[in-house]
């Protein structure tokens, strides 16, 4: 079948990367894709927020299945609109997608399902938040209620850090803003958990441990992930039980009762706190860069098992891992998350050799006259999986240090805690 993937990062390079790599797929299509998916995939350059472009293309192309990276399109209701067509789409509805699109709706849920997250108050008036702020301990943590692509998250050590959160939550930082989210701080080690559901049935899909700071040793800005190894350390079954029993049985129950049933992928972003597992945000679809760092450790065949979810037959699936231990390190473009030029040549890219059990996946890449470009952030992943955290750490540097692109930078410590 022709399989269409939405997005244009590195999670969608690694998504396009293993779904060629089944025998049920014959050619993908991907929107719009990068220089990566390119020489896998034919790109087609359309905007993903125009639901009936994409749709009148995948019949054009005769396309199956359609999958969705990003967020934005689902939380817009994409998968409603392919709903009512022939072609399949794998991805949460509009009701489920509000576990991403607000963070006032899961602590709702949270509230209501006893479901175990930091203690939060939710305010519509910038007053009475500035006055809550006066009367509690710091550090507390300040969040927007809606997408921020990762930004509307505040750590506030004091009073005075919370005041200015608060008035740039209100001061429409993030868009026009109903209410501000305060929770208390949790003190622990955080853990991406991953599933993958049809409706009905939802199996494991591996856990992650993401490094979003821009400077070693966790420090400096927030950036959209500087790399990321899997398995996490804390996993075990003690803590897997819990999350399920805890976390994500009751917030598919709930999501049932609103008169969804949450179909695709979940990521449920945790803090475990003295082996407990607290809920720190959900997103509705897999990580960047946990999805580069995860899929080459699948050892199941991942368009039989999207197949199986869109006809709601995951339970006849056994999803394999691989027992590898997997690296992945960003490659940035110089200044991000700050500004950074685009457009600049990656030198070495085409020649570079890598083994089996590397992979390079693009995220923000272009490839003009048979030159490979910088147009982004995060421009390149370079994931590598051995026997050993530290052998995949140490590989993974050195095709870097292959590369020496003088355009950008990694981070050298990344999986420090495992490695
Ligand atoms: P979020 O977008 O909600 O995932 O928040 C971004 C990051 O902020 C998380 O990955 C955590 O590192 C941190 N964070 C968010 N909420 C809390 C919290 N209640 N306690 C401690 N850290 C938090
Ligand atoms: N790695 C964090 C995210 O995908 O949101």
């Amino acid at each position: 079948m022709n399989i269409g993937i939405i997005g244009s990062g590195g999670r969608e390079h690694s998504l396009c990367f293993k779904l060629k790599e089944s025998k049920l797929v014959k050619k993908i299509f991907c929107f719009p894709g990068n220089a990566g998916t390119e020489t896998i995939a034919e790109n087609i350059n359309l905007d993903i927020t125009d639901f009936e472009k994409i749709h009148k293309t995948c019949e054009q192309k005769k396309i199956e299945l359609v999958i969705v990276g990003p967020e934005k399109p689902l939380v817009d209701g994409i998968v409603e609109y392919f709903k009512n067509t022939k072609i399949k789409i794998f991805g949460p509805d509009k009701i489920s997608s509000q576990l991403e699109g607000s963070k006032t709706f899961t602590k709702k849920l949270c509230k209501k399902y006893k479901i175990p997250t930091s203690n939060f108050e939710i305010f519509n008036e910038e007053e009475l938040a500035l006055n809550y702020l006066s009367s509690i301990q710091y550090p507390i943590v300040v969040k927007a209620d809606g997408l921020a692509a990762g930004k509307g998250v505040y750590i506030c050590k004091n009073l005075d850090d919370a005041k200015k959160a608060v008035k740039e939550i209100f001061g429409g930082r993030f868009g026009k803003a109903d209410c501000v989210l305060i929770e208390e701080f949790l003190n622990g080690e955080e853990m991406s958990y991953f599933i993958i559901s049809d409706g009905e049935t939802h199996k494991f899909f591996q856990t992650a441990q993401d490094h979003k700071r821009v400077g070693e040793n966790d420090t400096g800005k927030n950036t959209g992930g500087m790399g990321a190894y899997s398995p996490s350390r804390l996993y075990t079954n003690d803590l897997d039980k819990k999350i399920n029993e805890k976390i994500i049985q009751p917030t598919l129950n709930g999501i049932k009762e609103l008169g969804s049933n949450y179909s695709g992928f979940l990521y449920i972003g945790l803090m475990i706190v003295k082996n407990e597992p607290y809920l720190i945000e959900f997103n509705v679809r897999m990580g960047d860069p946990e999805c580069q760092t995860i899929l080459p450790i699948l050892d199941t065949d991942l368009a039989e098992i999207i197949l199986a979810c869109c006809n709601k037959k995951l339970q006849d699936i056994d999803i394999k891992w691989k027992n590898k231990k997997s690296v992945c390190i960003v490659l940035c473009s110089n200044g991000y998350p700050e500004s950074y030029k685009k457009n600049i040549i990656i030198n070495g890219l085409k020649n570079l050799k890598i083994d089996r059990d590397e992979y390079i996946f693009h995220a923000g890449t272009a490839i003009k006259d048979d030159k490979y470009l910088a147009i982004g952030g995060r421009v390149l992943n370079i994931i590598v999986t051995t026997e050993n955290f530290k052998n995949s750490k140490d590989k993974a540097i050195k095709i870097l240090n292959d590369l020496d692109w003088k355009g950008g930078f990694f981070r050298k410590d990344i999986a420090y805690k495992v490695t």
